[in-house]
């Protein structure tokens, strides 16, 4: 088939050359020519494992065309794929703005039958809005029917959360879109939710808010954990077992972040608001967030008392392990807080460097981990890479002035720590 995507993030991107590697023509539409060019030469713009290699073998392979022009990619394309931004605005709402201006961009240049698929982030009813301008930009003669087909895949993860999906939904109130659809998914092995375009539209925000909810979930449980003296890791191990809850989801930590969850439990709570519900559920999932953040300044405070002029060396900065993105990650709330405090921070993060020095006035950043706890008070531990795991801790205590550790993503054993010296404090335990 040959299909086309509009938008080259996280979305767009990684199913375009997924859908490429499948064998399928696919274009990748842009609207910037400097970035399209990179694309062209399999320089990606983001860190993700293992795209950079599939982007560029497909490439190579002639399967995957960037382009900057509408007309040669959508007039030759079974289904087009609206893959753009949804960014909040100031009210917590999804902006449309770009989701609606290339539907009309599409429609203008549609030829024959065309399915349109909304793959980004959209409110429930967005969908009227999209079929109504592509009705009437379409050009004389031709046929478009829409669809809603959102995507799961996670960050650090996306190729394989792509080729191995737990399920595909398809929204349309057209047979023979899903039939095209359900063909043009047929290389994937997973269920199908065949639905109408709003609950597609809804199935999204229920699905990223209820992972919001159970990482919210975890981190009240690990505070409570600390005031009665248990261990959390066992409670969320217990309740875990059960099928009915499951494991995963349940790590507690410095709160979530990325470019999804914040914005997607804002956009529900609103869209819920509008239809005069009140989702008092998601906002404390929402404030329990915040107070995850804040918690792990409290212990700062707790273990140095006064802040001002304490030299703090910060692990990870990326909001998750695997990606250099920095959006809404706890680090920037966390080291804003400690900077208002007066302490001095050293941060080190694999990746996601070069996006954090655009967020941060003076952190000084470190060439790599051991550097980070150069005579440092306290180590806090924010985003849970692997290379941080396997850390030597009698190194780590030569080097820091004062052995004191948050760990906020639990990586290191407690009492081996505690024993070795450390003033170690965990999440919920
Ligand atoms: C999330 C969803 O998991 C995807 O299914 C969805 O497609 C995507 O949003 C999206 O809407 O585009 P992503 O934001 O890439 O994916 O990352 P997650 O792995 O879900 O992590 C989100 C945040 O939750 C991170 O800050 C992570 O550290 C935190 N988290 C996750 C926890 O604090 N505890 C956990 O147990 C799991």
């Amino acid at each position: 088939m040959t299909v086309t995507f509009v938008g080259h993030g996280y979305v767009g991107l990684v199913t375009a050359a997924v859908f490429a590697d499948f064998g399928n023509t696919v274009y990748v539409v842009g609207h910037t020519e400097e970035k399209i060019e990179k694309l062209k030469k399999g320089i990606i713009p983001i860190y993700e494992p293992g795209l950079e290699e599939l982007v560029k073998k497909n490439v190579t392979a002639k399967r995957l065309i960037f382009t900057l022009d509408f007309k040669e990619s959508v007039s030759k394309s079974d289904i087009v794929f609206i893959a753009v931004g949804t960014p909040p605005t100031k009210t917590g709402d999804a902006d449309l703005s770009t989701v609606l201006q290339v539907a009309e961009q599409i429609a203008q240049n549609i030829k024959g039958y065309t399915v349109v698929a909304t793959k980004s982030t959209v409110p429930t009813g967005t969908n009227k809005k999209v079929r109504r301008i592509l009705e009437e930009y379409k050009p004389k003669g031709t046929e478009v029917d829409y669809a809603s087909v959102p995507e799961f895949l996670r960050e650090g993860s996306a190729i394989s959360d792509t080729v191995h999906p737990d399920r595909i939904v398809i929204g349309t109130e057209s047979k023979r879109a899903q039939d095209l659809l359900v063909k043009f998914h047929s290389p994937i092995n997973a269920p199908l939710v065949l639905t109408n375009f709003d609950t597609a539209e809804l199935i999204k925000y229920a699905a990223n808010s209820f992972l919001a909810m159970k990482i919210s979930y975890a981190n009240s449980i690990a505070k409570l954990s600390e005031l009665l003296g248990a261990d959390a890791l066992k409670v969320l191990e217990g309740i875990g077992a059960d099928k009915r809850i499951g494991n995963m989801f349940l790590s507690p930590g410095p709160g979530y972040g990325g470019s999804c969850f914040p914005k997607d439990v804002k956009a529900l709570i609103s869209i819920a608001k509008d239809n005069d519900y009140s989702f008092s559920l998601l906002e404390d999932v929402e404030n329990i967030n915040q107070q995850a953040k804040r918690d792990i300044v409290r212990k700062a405070r707790r273990m140095l008392g006064d802040l001002r002029g304490k030299k703090i060396g910060i692990l990870g900065l990326a909001y998750k392990a695997n990606t250099d993105d920095m959006r809404d990650a706890p680090a920037i709330d966390i080291i804003n807080l400690l900077q208002n405090d007066g302490a001095k921070i050293t941060a080190y993060d694999p990746k996601a460097v070069e996006n954090a020095s655009q967020i941060f006035k003076n952190v000084t950043y470190a060439k790599d981990a051991y550097s980070v706890t150069d005579d440092a008070d306290l180590l806090i531990v924010l985003t849970e890479w692997n290379e941080f795991v396997e850390l030597d801790f009698s190194v780590i205590k030569r080097r820091m002035k004062n052995p004191n550790v948050i760990d906020g993503r639990n990586l290191y054993p407690a009492e081996k720590l505690r024993k070795a010296g450390f003033n170690y404090i965990g999440i919920g335990r």
